[in-house]
Protein backbone atom coordinates (compact mmCIF):
# COMPACT_ATOMS: atom_id res chain seq x y z
CA UNK A 1 0.00 0.00 0.00
CA UNK A 2 1.10 3.37 -1.24
CA UNK A 3 1.23 6.47 1.23
CA UNK A 4 -0.43 9.15 -0.88
CA UNK A 5 1.10 12.49 1.23
CA UNK A 6 4.62 10.25 1.71
CA UNK A 7 7.03 13.68 1.47
CA UNK A 8 4.20 15.47 2.26
CA UNK A 9 4.50 18.53 5.00
CA UNK A 10 2.53 17.38 7.40
CA UNK A 11 -1.01 18.40 8.32
CA UNK A 12 -1.65 21.86 10.26
CA UNK A 13 -2.01 21.15 13.95
CA UNK A 14 -5.66 21.17 14.05
CA UNK A 15 -5.59 24.45 16.70
CA UNK A 16 -8.30 25.03 19.72
CA UNK A 17 -8.57 28.49 18.68
CA UNK A 18 -6.35 28.99 21.92
CA UNK A 19 -3.97 26.45 20.62
CA UNK A 20 -0.21 26.46 19.53
CA UNK A 21 -0.25 29.75 17.25
CA UNK A 22 1.87 29.23 14.05
CA UNK A 23 3.26 32.35 12.84
CA UNK A 24 4.52 35.95 12.98
CA UNK A 25 3.14 37.31 16.72
CA UNK A 26 3.30 40.75 15.36
CA UNK A 27 0.63 39.77 13.03
CA UNK A 28 -0.79 38.05 15.11
CA UNK A 29 -0.90 41.20 18.10
CA UNK A 30 -2.30 43.61 15.10
CA UNK A 31 -5.46 41.65 14.29
CA UNK A 32 -6.34 40.48 18.17
CA UNK A 33 -5.88 44.26 19.04
CA UNK A 34 -8.28 45.23 16.37
CA UNK A 35 -10.88 42.31 16.95
CA UNK A 36 -10.70 43.04 21.07
CA UNK A 37 -11.76 46.64 20.54
CA UNK A 38 -15.05 45.65 19.73
CA UNK A 39 -17.23 42.48 20.52
CA UNK A 40 -17.84 41.98 16.66
CA UNK A 41 -15.94 43.51 13.81
CA UNK A 42 -17.83 42.07 11.22
CA UNK A 43 -21.27 41.61 10.10
CA UNK A 44 -21.89 38.60 10.99
CA UNK A 45 -23.13 37.38 7.54
CA UNK A 46 -21.39 35.50 4.79
CA UNK A 47 -19.61 37.43 2.01
CA UNK A 48 -21.83 38.36 -1.03
CA UNK A 49 -19.53 37.34 -3.68
CA UNK A 50 -18.90 33.89 -1.86
CA UNK A 51 -22.72 33.00 -1.64
CA UNK A 52 -22.74 33.97 -5.45
CA UNK A 53 -19.96 32.07 -6.63
CA UNK A 54 -19.96 29.07 -4.36
CA UNK A 55 -24.01 28.75 -3.83
CA UNK A 56 -24.36 26.53 -6.64
CA UNK A 57 -21.57 23.86 -6.07
CA UNK A 58 -21.47 20.57 -4.74
CA UNK A 59 -19.84 21.05 -1.09
CA UNK A 60 -16.26 19.25 -0.43
CA UNK A 61 -13.35 20.62 0.95
CA UNK A 62 -12.70 23.83 1.71
CA UNK A 63 -10.48 26.68 2.90
CA UNK A 64 -11.06 29.98 4.46
CA UNK A 65 -8.13 31.99 4.66
CA UNK A 66 -8.01 34.47 6.87
CA UNK A 67 -11.76 33.54 8.29
CA UNK A 68 -11.94 36.04 10.88
CA UNK A 69 -15.06 36.04 12.93
CA UNK A 70 -16.25 32.54 10.73
CA UNK A 71 -19.40 33.30 9.06
CA UNK A 72 -18.11 32.71 5.79
CA UNK A 73 -16.56 29.19 7.19
CA UNK A 74 -20.09 28.24 8.66
CA UNK A 75 -22.14 29.41 6.07
CA UNK A 76 -20.13 27.11 3.94
CA UNK A 77 -19.87 24.08 6.78
CA UNK A 78 -23.78 24.75 7.15
CA UNK A 79 -24.42 23.62 3.22
CA UNK A 80 -22.30 20.71 4.22
CA UNK A 81 -18.95 21.46 3.09
CA UNK A 82 -15.54 20.29 5.32
CA UNK A 83 -14.62 23.28 6.19
CA UNK A 84 -10.82 24.86 7.03
CA UNK A 85 -10.64 27.89 8.78
CA UNK A 86 -7.18 29.95 9.04
CA UNK A 87 -6.85 32.73 10.70
CA UNK A 88 -4.13 35.13 12.80
CA UNK A 89 -6.24 36.03 14.94
CA UNK A 90 -6.63 34.05 17.96
CA UNK A 91 -9.84 36.70 19.39
CA UNK A 92 -11.37 35.91 16.07
CA UNK A 93 -11.33 32.52 16.28
CA UNK A 94 -12.27 31.91 19.66
CA UNK A 95 -15.97 34.02 18.27
CA UNK A 96 -15.98 31.97 15.35
CA UNK A 97 -15.60 28.54 17.65
CA UNK A 98 -18.25 30.42 19.32
CA UNK A 99 -20.57 30.69 16.43
CA UNK A 100 -19.84 27.62 14.75
CA UNK A 101 -21.19 25.68 18.35
CA UNK A 102 -24.54 28.32 18.54
CA UNK A 103 -25.04 26.66 14.83
CA UNK A 104 -24.50 23.64 15.75
CA UNK A 105 -21.51 22.97 12.77
CA UNK A 106 -17.77 21.19 13.08
CA UNK A 107 -15.38 23.57 11.42
CA UNK A 108 -11.40 22.67 11.84
CA UNK A 109 -9.83 26.21 13.08
CA UNK A 110 -6.14 26.48 12.27
CA UNK A 111 -4.76 29.29 14.16
CA UNK A 112 -1.84 30.04 11.74
CA UNK A 113 -1.02 32.68 9.19
CA UNK A 114 -1.30 31.76 5.99
CA UNK A 115 2.33 31.07 4.93
CA UNK A 116 3.30 29.55 8.31
CA UNK A 117 0.48 26.67 8.32
CA UNK A 118 2.38 23.87 6.62
CA UNK A 119 -0.82 23.30 4.70
CA UNK A 120 -0.95 20.16 2.62
CA UNK A 121 -0.74 21.12 -1.04
CA UNK A 122 -3.83 20.46 -3.31
CA UNK A 123 -6.00 19.60 -0.59
CA UNK A 124 -8.57 21.80 -1.09
CA UNK A 125 -11.49 22.31 -3.66
CA UNK A 126 -12.21 25.39 -2.62
CA UNK A 127 -9.93 28.12 -1.93
CA UNK A 128 -11.83 31.38 -0.12
CA UNK A 129 -10.46 34.26 0.62
CA UNK A 130 -12.58 37.38 1.54
CA UNK A 131 -10.64 40.48 1.49
CA UNK A 132 -7.50 39.24 3.00
CA UNK A 133 -5.21 41.38 4.26
CA UNK A 134 -2.35 39.05 3.55
CA UNK A 135 1.47 40.68 3.60
CA UNK A 136 3.55 40.48 0.82
CA UNK A 137 7.00 39.13 0.50
CA UNK A 138 9.31 39.40 -2.34
CA UNK A 139 9.22 35.69 -2.85
CA UNK A 140 5.28 36.03 -3.29
CA UNK A 141 4.77 33.27 -0.56
CA UNK A 142 1.29 34.13 0.12
CA UNK A 143 0.23 34.43 -3.77
CA UNK A 144 1.98 31.08 -4.10
CA UNK A 145 0.41 29.61 -0.77
CA UNK A 146 -2.86 30.34 -2.10
CA UNK A 147 -2.07 28.21 -5.56
CA UNK A 148 -0.35 25.51 -3.91
CA UNK A 149 -3.52 24.79 -1.39
CA UNK A 150 -5.87 24.39 -4.23
CA UNK A 151 -6.36 20.36 -5.69
CA UNK A 152 -6.41 19.53 -9.32
CA UNK A 153 -10.19 20.32 -10.61
CA UNK A 154 -10.66 23.25 -6.92
CA UNK A 155 -11.37 26.73 -7.48
CA UNK A 156 -9.56 29.83 -5.82
CA UNK A 157 -11.80 31.85 -5.11
CA UNK A 158 -9.78 35.65 -4.19
CA UNK A 159 -12.44 38.66 -3.33
CA UNK A 160 -11.30 42.26 -2.13
CA UNK A 161 -12.16 45.77 -2.20
CA UNK A 162 -12.48 47.74 -5.31
CA UNK A 163 -9.32 50.68 -5.70
CA UNK A 164 -7.54 49.75 -2.67
CA UNK A 165 -4.57 48.55 -3.93
CA UNK A 166 -4.02 51.92 -5.94
CA UNK A 167 -4.69 53.81 -2.46
CA UNK A 168 -2.38 56.39 -1.59
CA UNK A 169 -0.76 55.71 1.72
CA UNK A 170 -2.83 56.88 4.30
CA UNK A 171 -1.71 58.43 7.89
CA UNK A 172 -3.00 55.44 9.28
CA UNK A 173 0.15 53.74 8.02
CA UNK A 174 -1.75 51.43 5.61
CA UNK A 175 0.38 50.96 2.72
CA UNK A 176 -1.58 48.84 -0.05
CA UNK A 177 2.31 47.90 -1.37
CA UNK A 178 2.23 46.08 1.72
CA UNK A 179 -0.59 43.59 0.90
CA UNK A 180 -1.28 41.09 -1.68
CA UNK A 181 -4.31 41.80 -4.28
CA UNK A 182 -5.92 39.82 -6.61
CA UNK A 183 -3.86 40.89 -9.74
CA UNK A 184 -0.79 39.56 -8.14
CA UNK A 185 -2.17 35.83 -7.89
CA UNK A 186 -3.72 35.93 -11.26
CA UNK A 187 -0.57 37.05 -12.40
CA UNK A 188 1.44 33.75 -11.47
CA UNK A 189 -1.25 31.45 -13.06
CA UNK A 190 0.28 29.30 -15.59
CA UNK A 191 -1.16 27.13 -18.31
CA UNK A 192 -2.90 24.73 -15.14
CA UNK A 193 -5.16 27.10 -14.54
CA UNK A 194 -8.01 29.08 -16.09
CA UNK A 195 -9.99 32.33 -15.27
CA UNK A 196 -13.19 31.92 -15.02
CA UNK A 197 -13.85 35.76 -13.07
CA UNK A 198 -11.71 38.07 -13.07
CA UNK A 199 -13.83 41.74 -12.63
CA UNK A 200 -15.18 44.39 -10.71
CA UNK A 201 -18.75 44.69 -9.52
CA UNK A 202 -20.75 46.19 -6.93
CA UNK A 203 -20.97 44.63 -3.64
CA UNK A 204 -23.80 42.96 -1.48
CA UNK A 205 -23.21 45.14 1.01
CA UNK A 206 -23.11 43.32 4.78
CA UNK A 207 -25.48 44.72 7.50
CA UNK A 208 -23.73 46.88 9.41
CA UNK A 209 -19.85 45.63 10.26
CA UNK A 210 -16.45 47.44 9.90
CA UNK A 211 -16.03 47.43 6.15
CA UNK A 212 -19.79 48.22 5.40
CA UNK A 213 -18.70 51.37 3.74
CA UNK A 214 -17.09 49.61 0.57
CA UNK A 215 -19.01 49.24 -2.03
CA UNK A 216 -16.91 47.59 -5.10
CA UNK A 217 -15.49 44.05 -5.32
CA UNK A 218 -12.60 42.68 -7.30
CA UNK A 219 -13.90 39.04 -7.94
CA UNK A 220 -10.96 36.77 -9.08
CA UNK A 221 -12.46 32.87 -9.55
CA UNK A 222 -9.92 30.93 -10.86
CA UNK A 223 -10.09 26.95 -12.05
CA UNK A 224 -7.11 24.81 -11.42
CA UNK A 225 -7.20 22.25 -14.33
CA UNK A 226 -4.75 19.83 -13.09
C1 LIG B 1 -10.38 42.20 6.39
S1 LIG B 1 -10.40 40.79 7.40
C2 LIG B 1 -11.54 39.72 6.57
C3 LIG B 1 -12.11 38.66 7.47
C4 LIG B 1 -13.11 37.71 6.80
N1 LIG B 1 -12.56 37.03 5.64
C5 LIG B 1 -14.37 38.46 6.40
O1 LIG B 1 -14.58 38.67 5.20
O2 LIG B 1 -15.11 38.84 7.31
C6 LIG B 1 -8.81 40.06 7.07
C7 LIG B 1 -8.51 38.85 7.96
O3 LIG B 1 -7.26 38.28 7.58
C8 LIG B 1 -6.60 37.86 8.76
N2 LIG B 1 -5.17 37.76 8.45
C9 LIG B 1 -4.24 38.75 8.46
N3 LIG B 1 -3.04 38.27 8.10
C10 LIG B 1 -3.22 36.94 7.82
C11 LIG B 1 -2.36 35.89 7.41
N4 LIG B 1 -1.06 36.11 7.20
N5 LIG B 1 -2.86 34.66 7.26
C12 LIG B 1 -4.18 34.43 7.49
N6 LIG B 1 -5.05 35.37 7.90
C13 LIG B 1 -4.57 36.61 8.06
C14 LIG B 1 -6.96 38.93 9.77
O4 LIG B 1 -6.77 38.55 11.08
C15 LIG B 1 -8.42 39.19 9.43
O5 LIG B 1 -9.27 38.36 10.16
Amino acid sequence: MTDENAGQPPAPTTASPAGEYLGDPAVRDEWDSRYADREQLWSGAPNGALVAEVGDLAPARALDVGCGEGADAIWLATRGWDVTGLEVSGVALERAAGHAREAGVTVDWVHAGLTEAGLRPASYDLVSAQYPALPRTPDAAAERALLAAVAPGGLLLLVHHAGMDTHQEHESGFDPADYVWPSMVSALMDENWKVEVDEQRPRVAPDGGAGAHHTDDVVLRARRLR
